[in-house]
């Protein structure tokens, strides 16, 4: 792509979940001394940034989803002398740093709900969050039937009597947006880390923080089901995607909000950028938070929850770039996060529809890890030819399954304990990376570690190292390594557009110009390859002009 356009528009963003990457002290948990230990890693990767996720001052009820203060790094994972030694390490390398802002909800340890806490019902301490008196004729009933996205009601009644908002966690009281010093508070907060050097940041439950001023019962249609990655399934809401009101999700009110947020952002040299979770029903809602005054990217969870179908990954790919396209704004393609079952495991299975954002991400029943893995590969070629950013979740380079058998002793996610032990939640996709060796801890720690990694690693990753996959011209992270590098290389890659060209049923066969053509093969049949000079990558063999099924190939043409 041209040299003048924001590095965003068609980065690779490789996802640190900081306590599961790289454990720098020794504690069991990954830390900002072991992101910077593994920069040359990164390097190597060719990746553009690294997100990483929560670092701040936290009691970690929601592994740091849960900030006690925005200013402060948590003492498991350094200091902020250390955060700015990383960002300036990581600069040094050409890789730029975004961390995670967390808006919707704070700490329940935060000086603020402190504060509230302590000032009593009705006090302007408590106007901050969302207090309400309850129903009912003792106010014993919650203020309306609203659920968290972890299970059980989304209020929690204090002895007081007033109860108050957690769309998460108990431990994660909801922030009122509708408060000005609330809106001028994360405003410095962005400041005081973009004056540190961060390139941008991931906004955590983006579409949330607006909830309906009367905070009305749910829709009847919509209980009991939620809307996010964390969500229960509800079969009466299959069928097309459509946009409903919502009293506390994607409200048009919070744009308002972000285009606020993008005037401090340009306050900034350089190009800073803002990436969305925002989980919205239609590639439309999504498109608004990404318009020119407002954010400069958005996930785009509809590529990461399509079924390994080509009918509806082309329907994705043509609603996505349609929609996000028509406001100016770049794609991004996302296939893992630390929310989600790792796709080996979740393309290992028979799902054959797509899901919808209010069904649970964590198929059951058998898993064929070959065939999960073949796919893996397959999408990854198809991720890194679409036209866009595109966003690697640590490990999945690695192809790391999801680790599906961690003992229930040591799951720690909050939805484990808030499903009443139905939902083992999403402990499965966190368990730390395997850098070297044979055994546990794989060198995710030092060798003199006084603790093993906080989640137990496989016994059987020693095939899955950074160290055994390395020169491996056959492994997944050679794989990665060979399209992110030809990405960067290739003048047809990155941002643009792309022309679908004529395939069987079953095949994703599209061209970018100048000169390259990328063909997916999900059907159940080999797939002869159109004209060509040269194959440029391949997922497997590509061997005799035929391209066999859930295989990729790129060809120069
Ligand atoms: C987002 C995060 C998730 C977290 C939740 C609450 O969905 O990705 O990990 O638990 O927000 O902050």
């Amino acid at each position: 792509m041209s040299g003048t356009a924001p590095w965003w528009r068609d980065a690779v963003i490789y996802q640190v979940y900081i306590r599961s990457f790289a454990d720098g002290n020794g504690d069991g948990v990954g830390d900002i001394a072991g992101i910077r230990s593994r920069l040359p890693y990164l390097k190597s990767l060719g990746v553009d940034a690294i997100w990483i996720n929560p670092w701040y001052k936290s009691p970690m009820a929601d592994h740091g989803y849960d900030v006690a203060d925005y200013r402060a790094i948590d003492p498991l994972f350094g200091t902020v002398a250390e955060a700015e030694e990383l960002i300036a390490e990581a600069h040094r390398h050409g890789i730029r740093v975004i961390p995670d802002i967390v808006p919707n909800h704070t700490s329940d340890q935060h000086a603020w709900f402190q504060a509230a806490l302590a000032a009593g019902p009705g006090s302007p301490e408590r106007e901050r969050y969302v207090f309400r008196p309850g129903r009912g004729p003792d106010g014993g009933e919650p203020p309306n039937d609203w659920v968290s996205c972890f299970g059980g009601p989304a209020w929690t009644r204090l002895p007081d009597g007033d109860w108050y908002l957690h769309l998460f966690a108990p431990e994660q009281p909801d922030l009122n947006w509708e408060h000005p010093e609330v809106r001028a508070e994360f405003e410095s907060i962005l400041r005081f880390w973009f004056s540190r050097g961060v390139d941008g940041f991931r906004i955590d439950v983006a579409h949330g923080l607006v909830k309906h001023p009367g905070l009305p019962d749910l829709p009847p249609r919509q209980q009991p089901a939620q809307q996010g990655p964390l969500a229960t399934a509800d079969p009466s809401q299959e069928g097309p995607q459509q946009h409903t009101d919502h009293p506390h999700w994607d409200r048009d009110e919070v744009h308002e909000i972000y285009r606020a947020w993008r005037k401090v952002a340009d306050e900034f040299p350089g190009d800073r950028c803002f990436v969305a979770e925002a989980w919205a029903d239609t590639p439309e809602r999504l498109a608004a938070y990404v318009r020119r005054d407002g954010l400069h990217t958005a996930f785009n969870f509809d590529f990461l929850m399509s079924s390994w179908s080509a009918k509806d990954l082309r329907a994705v790919i043509d609603d996505s770039l349609g929609m996000l396209g028509a406001v100016g704004a770049p794609a991004t393609w996302v296939l893992s996060n630390h929310d989600v079952m790792r796709h080996t495991s979740r393309y290992g299975r028979t799902t054959v529809k797509r899901w919808a954002v209010n069904e649970p991400y964590r198929p059951e029943g058998p898993v064929d890890l070959e065939l999960g893995t073949r796919r893996a590969r397959a999408a990854a070629l198809l991720m890194l030819a679409l036209p866009g950013g595109a966003y690697i979740y640590q490990g999945e380079e690695l192809g790391l399954p999801e680790v599906e058998d961690l003992p229930e002793a040591v799951l720690q996610d909050p939805i484990w304990e808030r499903s009443g032990h139905t939902d083992r939640g999403r402990d499965g996709c966190r368990v730390p990376i395997p850098w070297s060796g044979r055994t546990p801890p794989y060198g995710f720690s030092p060798e003199d570690a006084s603790a093993a990694p906080w989640l137990p690693q496989p016994a059987d990753w020693a095939e899955h190292t950074v160290e055994a996959q390395t020169r491996d011209e056959t492994s997944m992270l050679e794989l990665y390594r060979g399209a992110v590098r030809l990405r960067r290389e290739h003048p047809a890659l990155g941002d643009g557009t792309l022309t679908w060209l004529d395939a069987a049923e079953g095949v994703l066969a599209f061209r970018r110009d100048p000169g390259f053509v990328c063909v997916v093969n999900l059907s159940a049949t080999a797939y002869r390859l159109p004209d060509h000079t040269s194959i440029l990558l391949a997922s497997g063999t590509a061997q005799g002009g035929l391209l066999a099924p859930d295989e990729a190939v790129w060809l120069s043409v």
